[in-house]
């Protein structure tokens, strides 16, 4: 059985007094029956981690550069990601492939960059509208996976993927459980046939997931958890989906 998961993804939200606020409020809601991380902005890493310290709760980053160090102004290494205590780090969301243009293989980079030095990345894919209204969902998140896979070889099992069709990203308009699950079935397909450990990798949706939907997704067959945007920022939502 997958042990679901729950990440936020607070993007480039908060401030130190909401950022306390918020972390001493999913504290004091623990324990969680399922495993929850958040993913902050970086500069707010070092504080997350001196909060979070020695709690079941997790951190991560938002974004690794492919690099392991040098002339990159800007950029943060996995190594500095992983000594600041992060279990994850998000890769390849659409808002990084659409505004930073990173391609599947700057995906696939970072995310072997991360699996590296310990860091498990969070591979995201998902497909526009005007794909989706194409008929190619299937071959454009199997494209963007399987760049991934083919980099990670026999490491492609310890990746973390999330279902984030971009249409829903934001928009209030959720993928049906249905719609999702048929998806999340088909990155599983493709995980088990390239990896053999599919059925133990966890698969996530992101996009719209709100405390009054997120139960009716998670209960899909292969749908193991949410990665959430905007309902991450308010305790009581974040811990509501976290209940669901
Ligand atoms: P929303 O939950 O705000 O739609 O964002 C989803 C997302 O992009 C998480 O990475």
């Amino acid at each position: 059985m997958r042990r679901k998961l729950v990440v936020g993804n607070w993007k480039m939200h908060g401030s130190r007094p909401a950022n306390a606020e918020l972390l001493s409020a999913l504290m004091a809601a623990r324990p969680f029956a399922l495993d929850v991380a958040v993913c902050v902005p970086a500069i707010y890493i070092h504080e997350t981690a001196a909060t979070l310290a020695g709690s079941d709760l997790r951190w991560g980053a938002q974004d690794v550069s492919q690099h392991a160090q040098g002339a990159y102004t800007g950029e943060i290494s996995a190594a500095m990601l992983a000594e600041a205590g992060c279990r994850y780090a998000i890769v390849g969301h659409s808002e990084r492939r659409a505004y930073h243009g990173e391609t599947d293989q700057v995906v696939a980079d970072k995310a072997q960059a991360a699996l590296a030095k310990g860091v498990t990345p969070i591979v995201c894919v998902g497909e526009t509208l005007a794909q989706r209204d194409a008929g190619e969902t299937e071959a454009v998140v199997k494209r963007q996976l399987s760049v991934v896979i083919h980099q990670l070889a026999h490491c492609a099992s310890e990746i973390v993927v999330a279902y984030e069709p971009v249409w829903a990203i934001g928009t209030g308009r959720t993928a049906t459980p249905e719609q999702a699950q048929a998806v999340h079935a088909v990155l599983r397909a493709q995980l088990q046939a390239a990896t053999g450990h599919g059925e133990r990798m966890k698969i996530l949706y992101g996009g719209s997931v709100k405390a009054d939907n997120a139960a009716t997704l998670f209960v899909q067959p292969d749908i193991d958890g949410g990665l959430i945007g905007g309902a991450s920022l308010k305790a009581a939502d974040f811990i509501a989906i976290c209940r669901a």
